[in-house]
């Protein structure tokens, strides 16, 4: 059986082994999960109680409920991005909105700059698309313009995916500056950019920034955002907010894809937004998640062996791990990190080149606190007996 020419393209390096945890004994610093204690279940349960009927257990169209894109683009526009319902979109999480854009730039050899490295997910999305990536460097604020600048004025690229907020994986923020200067040189060269911003609300300490898309002048920046990680991700439930221009192609291909996303679940989260707090919601997650970050940190800082470095981001999801030059991470999760029962996101698969093999993703929002204590002596102890030179056995 021939498949098409476009699984070609999609990356399998084995990741898929090292992300799936072993047992109940394996502590998953892999995923990217949410502290399932702190669903909001009871109010969530409620709000989907009184949401059937006959209007939304009916078809409603692609852009979705608009009782929640009201609601939403009310908080976008408390978070400098003025915008209407018309503007927004509900979709199947964040991630159906990486497809649609890229489903809708991209033919086969397209130019697509990422960061380097990015988010995974993200790559599985584009990859199907078959385009040509070009990968630009994550500065400590965000992604390096000099060089993304030289790929714009020698290359072709039409799509620029960046995630300014707290970037998955490595934590960092994109400067004001940057975010400014990364819609002028998108401006210069025509090109759209794709702001994925899931972590945005989980700030934990410093200043929050506006999102790029609150610089766009020309309609060419389409933020996404999710209720995956501030609500709970079994919802599948995000949005994006772009212009009319690219609106309503998108609209057609969303209408292509799934008809349009589940009016049921949107009815209940828009009944749970009227009848509950979510940003005091998110303050308490804030609260929990701030104490874990610190929690791995400071595990992690007093005990890795000498030569590894480690971020301490302002927020998000993850840390990120880099390991000297040579140390091949790949093979020390599927090997000895997987016999001590810890699962950790290796570096080279959050590349569309394999690069990065010396770092890996650590995520410490799903486990708890004796989790992560446990987690990481397993994961130093590891670390410091695979930098010891192998025993030579006298014969
Ligand atoms: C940067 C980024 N974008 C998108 C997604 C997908 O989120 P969703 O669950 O809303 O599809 C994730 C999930 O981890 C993510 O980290």
């Amino acid at each position: 059986m021939k498949l098409a020419a476009r699984l070609e393209a999609y990356q399998t390096n084995g990741l898929d082994g090292v992300l799936a945890a072993k047992d109940a004994q394996t502590i998953a610093f892999a995923g990217g999960y949410p502290d399932p204690a702190l669903f909001p279940q009871a109010a969530l349960a409620a709000a989907w109680a009184q949401s059937a009927s006959e209007k939304t257990l009916q078809y409603a169209g692609p852009t979705g409920d608009l009782a929640l894109r009201r609601q939403l683009a009310q908080r976008m526009g408390q978070d400098a991005v003025a915008c209407t319902a018309a503007d927004l979109m509900l979709t199947q999480g964040a991630q159906q909105a990486l497809d649609l854009m890229a489903k809708l730039l991209l033919d086969p050899g397209d130019g697509l700059v990422v960061e380097g490295p990015t988010y995974i997910g993200a790559l599985s999305a584009f990859d199907a698309y078959q385009p040509t990536y070009y990968e630009v460097p994550v500065q400590r604020d965000g992604m390096d313009l000099t060089a993304l600048q030289q790929v714009l004025a020698t290359r072709k690229v039409k799509m620029i995916y960046t995630v300014p907020d707290f970037q998955n994986p490595t934590g960092t923020v994109m400067s004001l500056a940057k975010r400014r200067a990364l819609v002028a040189l998108a401006n210069r060269y025509d090109v759209v950019i794709l702001e994925d911003a899931p972590y945005r609300q989980l700030r934990y300490r410093g200043v929050q920034l506006p999102p790029i898309k609150a610089f766009d002048t020309e309609d060419r920046v389409v933020f996404v955002s999710s209720f995956s990680k501030i609500l709970a991700p079994s919802l599948r439930l995000g949005w994006l907010v772009a212009g009319p221009s690219l609106m309503a192609p998108l609209r057609a291909l969303k209408g292509g894809c799934d008809l349009e996303t589940s009016g049921l679940t949107t009815a209940a989260v828009a009944a749970y937004l009227q009848r509950n707090d979510l940003d005091r919601h998110i303050a308490r997650l804030k609260e929990v998640y701030s104490a874990k970050m610190a929690r791995m940190h400071t595990d992690l800082a007093a005990a890795l062996p000498s030569g590894f470095t480690l971020t301490h981001p302002e927020g998000g999801f993850f840390l990120w791990l880099t390991a000297p030059q040579g140390f091949d991470m790949l093979a020390f999760a599927q090997g000895p990190l997987r016999d001590a029962n810890v699962t950790v996101v290796p570096g080279s698969g959050l590349s569309p080149f394999g690069h990065f093999q010396n770092a890996a993703r650590l995520s410490f929002t799903g486990a708890s606190l004796a989790e992560i204590d446990r987690g990481c002596r397993r994961l130093c102890a590891a670390l410091t007996a695979a930098g010891r030179p192998a025993q030579v056995v006298a014969r």
